[in-house]
């Protein structure tokens, strides 16, 4: 097993050049009872944009040695996670020691497994009071979060090399090109004013239903300063990026709004200040002359109603190859399905892929699975699959799917190919 001792010298583990293959989690998503969130808020409002609350989730909470231990078993040795800015800030200026603590044994039993950890500090959910003040569509959004992402590396710094600040920032910007776009802006209107009336707080403004335009250019600004903020706090060796919600984004023939849409969505976030970029993919989308086309009649669809595109992953990262020369980590990339034998075709084709952008000498340096457990996928409750492993919702015992020792074989047998090299 690889032990991280010597992980804390300068360069840590990633000094090693080692390709990290991982899986990915958000702690609302499966670590359950996140009640100090602006998400599990939304949750239990008349009415309300999600399916199901999300209640205990995976109960990772108390279960993640177990998710930890198995995800080393299987073969990674890498493991995303989010750390819940609400739990360790619950209200403004009040730092819970306790959840601080609690995180710490999260990440020691992440390093005890031998899997190196890559920390989120913002996967969606903010505190309720960060939402009641007005989120990120006001400048004074930004001093909280760089004060956490300061707090959060000076508690924990010494323990994990590999951070994003923010997750996804860009992904109101990115449905609103899709062909749902004027139902999904209803939706998160409607949700904002129900979340504004429960909470008793009329600037009520949550960042995963936010304006993109108010809100992107504060959160670029946020995300540099928290980007310094880390860096500083942890000497420079935590290695800071972002991740972005990335289509394999194509062209349709004709008039195409292709280079506006990339230069809402993605320039800005290259051009921002990073170490590396992470690419989340999940399928393509056909730009057309002012939005996204619908797909084609009879293609696959996964659970979440777009395309089945493993393929795509290559197209993101090539996308981001050719407009960026930061390193790439993919840190989120799967399907939706009940039906494993597609999950596995899905994994088969889109590692393809990504060999063949490594070959062609992108600078790829990881790939980590969404998801490690099937979990709470936020509007859509717990309908969707995207699980390498699932569990009972009566006792959350664990079961891996074949497609997780699928992957973790492949992973493995990289990582040894790689060892002898
Ligand atoms: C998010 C995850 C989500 C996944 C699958 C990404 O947008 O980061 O939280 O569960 O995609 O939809």
């Amino acid at each position: 097993m690889v032990h991280l001792v010597g992980a804390r010298t300068a360069g840590g583990f990633l000094a090693r050049n080692t390709f990290l293959w991982g899986v990915a989690g958000a702690g609302h998503q499966i670590e359950g009872g996140n009640v100090a969130s602006d998400i599990w808020l939304m949750e239990h409002t008349q009415p309300t944009a999600f399916r199901e609350p999300s209640g205990d989730a995976a109960d990772s909470y108390h279960r993640f040695e177990e998710d930890i231990a198995l995800t080393a078993s299987l073969g990674f040795n890498a493991y995303r996670l989010s750390i819940e800015w609400s739990r360790i800030e619950p209200e403004r200026g009040l730092i819970s020691t306790a959840a601080l603590i609690y995180y710490r044994r999260v990440l020691e039993a992440v390093a005890r497994a031998g899997l190196q950890a890559n920390v989120t500090f913002n996967h969606f959910t903010v505190p309720r009071w960060f939402a009641a003040g007005g989120g990120f569509e006001r400048r004074e959004g930004v001093e909280p979060f760089v004060a956490f992402c300061r707090t959060a590396t000076e508690h924990l710094g010494d323990i994990f090399d590999l951070a994003s600040t923010f997750n996804e920032p860009n992904l109101v910007a990115l449905l609103q090109w899709g062909p749902q776009a004027a139902r999904i802006r209803a939706l998160f209107a409607t949700q904002q004013a129900a979340a504004a009336q429960a909470s008793g707080a009329p600037d009520w403004r949550s960042p995963v239903l936010g304006s993109f335009r108010v809100q992107q250019p504060i959160m670029v600004e946020a995300h540099n300063r928290a980007y310094e903020a880390v860096k500083k706090a942890s000497g420079g060796r935590i290695e800071v990026g972002v991740t972005l919600a990335m289509n394999d984004e194509r062209s349709a023939p004709g008039e195409s709004a292709y280079e506006r849409k990339l230069s809402e969505l993605y320039l800005p976030w290259f051009a921002a200040q990073g170490d590396y970029i992470g690419v989340q993919n999940y399928t393509y989308a056909v730009v057309g002359p002012d939005a996204d086309l619908p797909p084609d009649e009879g293609v696959e669809l996964t659970q979440m109603n777009y395309p089945f595109a493993p393929e795509a992953l290559a197209g993101a990262v090539r996308l981001t190859a050719s407009r960026c020369r930061k390193p790439i980590y993919v840190t989120e990339n799967g399907v939706a399905t009940e039906d494993d034998t597609r999950r596995v075709a899905f994994i088969d084709g889109a590692i393809a892929g990504l060999r063949a952008c490594i070959e062609d000498g992108i600078d790829v340096r990881g790939y980590f699975h969404w998801s490690l457990l099937d979990n709470w996928e936020w509007f859509h409750g717990y309908g969707p699959k995207f699980g390498l492993v699932s569990w009972d919702p009566k006792t959350f015992a664990r079961t891996p799917k074949p497609s997780a020792v699928h992957l973790g074989q492949i992973a493995k047998a990289d990582l040894q190919r790689r060892a002898k090299a």
